[in-house]
């Protein structure tokens, strides 16, 4: 789905975004420019930035190789 429609910006990019660090909505801002044009897409775009950032805090850590045989 797009997100914002002035710079193409997909909910799936807006995932990737987060996955790469992106943690806030000036940080998004900053990193592909949505809402920085119309400015329509700036609640939606919060909204999956929100859910995104709910879903990786429920998503379990990945254990280390050698964390997980350490003890
Ligand atoms: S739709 Fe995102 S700035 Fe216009």
């Amino acid at each position: 789905m797009i997100v914002c429609v002035c710079h193409n910006v997909s909910d799936r990019r807006i995932r990737q975004a987060v996955r790469e660090g992106v943690s806030s909505m000036p940080e998004l801002r900053a990193e592909l420019s949505v809402g920085t044009c119309c400015g329509k897409c700036h609640s939606c775009a919060k909204t999956v930035l929100r859910e995104c950032l709910e879903e990786g805090a429920r998503e379990p850590q990945p254990v280390l190789f050698q964390q997980a045989f350490a003890a």
